[in-house]
């Protein structure tokens, strides 16, 4: 189906018993009057799994009571907490901490950890210290921006596969302690360009590789005029934090960004990650893992 440039989709399901508003007209609400914590009933933990499916992007306001350990309590409710497989965790959890003392600034559109097969389903994201100004947080839909694309490039899109590596996201500016954790260890897979999300049945795009069968140029101009949909205002929601919000979002329909705009004050983070699944194409074939050129290289068995 699609719709129109100027749809409005971002509507609430009447069915949820959450107090829910939405921010903007294609993505992301905020739920009200919902103290997080592990001891959240099964309904409730249900409706947050219907509204993250819905709205792409949850914001809670005023969480200041929960610390690490009540904040990977809840995140367990909704999911399995995964640790990073390559940055170093908070001692005693399985969270990452993004610390703007370490330089670590995710100023580029991406969804997170695409390097994995099993693409993470979401991430939990606690504001610890947030700058007086500056700072803010912008996600896209992803599925908002397939549906909004002519029926001739979704067709084109529908057929691809992209080669997903973490070490090119970063290729140029990048801080000493991502160089030493994140870089150093490889992820690789070939998603399909264009998945089906496993909860709604959307299709959304998966950007920020290689696409299969196109030169390196080629590949990026065409990943340029997709990624020009999703980035559009209009599919998109900033979000000014405070410190004790949590945003959740659905990594298999969004893309984030970081806005790098407060200079040196300190701007501390934390983030559990939730395990996914394999993501899978419009003709219902999986994503797959890539041999490292050492494993190409050695002769097949006899
Ligand atoms: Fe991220």
């Amino acid at each position: 189906m699609t719709s129109n440039a100027n749809a409005f989709t971002n509507t609430v399901d009447p069915g949820n018993p959450l107090h829910i508003v939405p921010v903007s007209g294609r993505i992301g609400a905020e739920i009200r009057d919902i103290s997080l914590s592990a001891d959240l009933s099964d309904e409730t933990a249900a409706a947050i799994r219907n509204a993250l499916a819905r709205h792409k992007v949850l914001f809670f306001r005023g969480q200041n009571h929960l610390d690490d350990a009540a904040q990977e309590g809840f995140a367990a409710r909704l999911g399995e907490p995964m640790a990073h497989p390559a940055m170093p965790v908070v001692a005693g959890t399985s969270m990452l901490e993004l610390n703007s003392a370490d330089g670590v600034r995710a100023n580029v559109w991406h969804t997170d950890l695409t390097g994995l097969v099993a693409l993470p389903f979401a991430s939990v994201l606690r504001g610890v210290v947030i700058p007086d100004v500056g700072g803010d947080t912008v996600f896209a839909n992803t599925a908002v921006a397939y549906e909004n694309l002519p029926e001739e490039l979704r067709a084109l899109a529908d057929r691809l596969w992209v080669l997903h590596e973490n070490t090119r996201a970063y290729e140029q500016d990048i801080a000493e302690y991502v160089r030493q954790n994140y870089l150093a260890k490889v992820m690789r897979a070939i998603h399909p360009l264009v998945h089906v999300h496993p909860e709604t049945g959307e299709r959304a795009l998966l950007l920020g590789g290689q696409i299969e069968g196109f030169s390196k140029a080629d590949s990026q101009r065409f990943t340029e005029i997709l990624q020009s949909y999703v980035t559009r205002l209009e599919n998109t929601v900033r979000w000014r934090w405070s410190t004790g919000d949590v945003v959740i979002w659905d990594n298999r329909a969004t893309q984030h960004y970081a806005i790098d705009d407060y200079g040196d004050q300190k701007r501390v983070v934390r983030r559990v990650t939730l395990r996914g699944e394999p993501t899978v194409s419009v003709d219902g074939r999986r994503s797959r893992e890539v041999p490292t050129v050492q494993e190409k290289a050695t002769p097949a068995a006899a």
